[in-house]
């Protein structure tokens, strides 16, 4: 169980004003990824962000950029947002009919592929894709805002994700993103994930370098 553990700042809770501090300010508190957001109103009923910000995003950026898209028909946009600077493009299950050719489209472009399920989509749904791409993001909120519990239920999925990995033989990253803190962040690292994301936790602790240890339970 050496897996490493891996922390995503959402740059979601951050402020936009001054993009390229609050970057360097997330990086030299040991964030390993920045996780992107973006919303379009439709699959999720809140509207972030899109390429320009993460364009400038990626200017300030020496950490890779974890993009999360929670948009409809994700392959229509899947070559901008690797051009603007996703180095791992993760969408939803739910968002598209064709799953491979969104997995494809990210690798042909050159960036890490991940797929997603939202809480109530079962484990089951994912299965088929382990075998081609990078990372699983199991949603533990709905997704579409910053600032939610944590719902618990979430947690035999990640179980379940993890030996679907473990039985593949592959290298795949299981990502949590949702009311993750110091408590949670450990339930989900003992279910099996190495990837938290990390949004208001993080952005309201006061010792950002301490909210990220406390995250990867260092
Ligand atoms: C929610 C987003 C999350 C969000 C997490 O739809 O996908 O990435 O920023 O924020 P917290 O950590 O506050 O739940
Ligand atoms: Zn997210």
């Amino acid at each position: 169980m050496n897996r490493p553990i891996l922390v995503s700042a959402s740059l979601l809770g951050c402020g936009l004003g001054t993009l390229a501090q609050e970057i360097k300010k997330i990086e030299a508190a040991g964030s390993d990824w920045l996780h992107f957001d973006v919303m379009d109103g439709i699959f999720v009923p809140n509207i972030s962000f899109g390429q320009p910000v993460l364009k400038a995003a990626k200017k300030a950026a020496n950490t890779p950029i974890d993009t999360h898209l929670m948009i409809t028909d994700p392959i229509r946009y899947i070559d901008d947002f690797v051009k603007a600077g996703s180095d791992l493009v993760t969408f939803h299950v739910e968002s598209t009919d064709d799953a491979d050719a969104v997995i494809d489209r990210i690798h042909k472009n050159g960036a890490k592929a991940g797929i997603s399920i939202k809480p109530n989509t079962p484990a089951e749904a994912i299965e088929k894709y382990i075998g081609s791409v990078e990372m699983v993001l199991v949603m533990t909120v709905e997704p579409g805002f910053g600032g939610q519990g944590f719902i618990s239920e979430t947690v035999p999925k990640i179980a379940q994700v993890r030996k679907m990995v473990g039985a593949s033989g592959r290298e795949v990253y299981i990502e949590v993103d949702g009311g993750i803190n110091a408590e949670t962040a450990k339930i989900c690292r003992d279910a099996g994930a190495n990837v938290l994301v990390s949004g208001s936790y993080f952005f309201a602790a006061q010792d950002k370098a301490a909210a990220v240890r406390a995250v990867k339970g260092m």
